[in-house]
């Protein structure tokens, strides 16, 4: 399998690849990160990762020292050295090197961001997770709460999800979080929607959640297909009780959900869920058509 790392702009394969034991990313998970694929030679959506990327770093007082611009054009780089379509591309900036190398929580004299961006071919789902859908369990920990540390933030800490993981109340193929009410957040790396009557529900937008790009999109197109949609704070009770569910996230697309604690939802996607997936792939072929023609970093 192809793999590719970029440090601070270097191309190189993984195991050469070093960065400093100093890096803040590395000792306290001082970072931030997003993930996006390439549909042949397009990278998806890069422009609202990149966005993103730069709201996560505002919110934790990080100074990107780079352009949108030029961080898209290091990341079509490294696609480009790889000569692949299809790929799974992960960008990681840290806050830097801890001062003085020395090891130090305090943020002040860090030395300029590191940048580390990972890229390999893209594994696709097997395709019973499209054909069946996804089984989810419930977790016994928590989504931590948006005022110790927001979720909207995609930083380079997953403690959180990976412990939801491992607290997951059943066997099944990922987990999703809870806040302490019962109420649903998100799954370890994808946003979650469940459909009663007819009706789309999703959390609000201030919920304990990231606010996932997929997931924006999706909710866009409800509207485009006219869909209603609710916006609320639904409980694990009633998201178990559902007529059908989905998930989103850059590399799972539209993904239906199988079961959730055990509980049969549905097998394969209902119909607003097939609804929304096939639109998604319109979006997605539309998307790389137009980008195309005026990409100018595309390759
Ligand atoms: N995860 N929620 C969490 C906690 C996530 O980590 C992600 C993305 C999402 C969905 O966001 P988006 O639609 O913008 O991909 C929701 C990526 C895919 C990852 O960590 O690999």
């Amino acid at each position: 399998m192809l793999e590719l790392v970029s440090i601070n702009g270097t191309i190189t394969k993984p195991e050469e690849a070093k960065i400093s034991v100093y890096d803040r990313g590395f000792l306290f998970g001082d970072a931030i990160y997003e993930v996006t694929r390439s549909y042949g030679k397009i990278l998806f959506a890069v422009e609202d990762h990149i966005a993103r990327l730069r709201r996560s770093a505002e919110a934790i007082g990080m100074d990107l020292m780079k352009s949108d611009q030029e961080i898209i054009r290091e990341m079509y780089d490294l696609t480009k050295e790889a000569k692949e379509e299809n790929i799974y591309i992960r960008i990681q900036v840290s806050r830097g090197n801890c001062a003085f190398e020395q090891v130090s929580l305090k943020p002040s004299n860090t030395s300029k961001p590191n940048y580390v961006m990972y890229l390999h071919e893209l594994k696709n789902w097997s395709p019973e997770f499209y054909t069946r859908g996804i089984r989810l369990a419930s977790s016994r920990i928590h989504r931590n709460p948006k005022t110790a540390m927001d979720p909207n933030i995609k930083s380079g800490n997953y403690l959180n999800n990976i412990l939801g993981i491992l607290a997951k109340k059943q066997e099944a193929d990922d987990c999703i979080l809870l806040n302490p009410d019962g109420s649903v957040t998100e799954g370890s790396t994808f946003n979650v929607f469940m459909v009663k009557e007819g009706v789309i529900h999703t959390q609000e937008d201030s919920a304990n959640i990231l606010q996932g790009i997929t997931r924006h999109k999706i909710l866009e197109l409800a509207s485009e297909l006219n869909i209603p949609v609710q916006y609320n704070n639904f409980h694990w009770n009633d998201f178990v009780a559902c007529d059908e569910a989905f998930c989103s996230s850059a590399t799972k697309e539209v993904m239906p959900i199988h079961s959730l604690d055990g509980n049969i939802v549905t097998s394969g996607p209902g119909p607003v869920t097939k609804k929304l997936m096939d639109a998604y792939t319109k979006h997605i072929e539309s998307y790389c058509e137009k980008s195309k023609g005026v990409h100018p970093l595309a390759w």
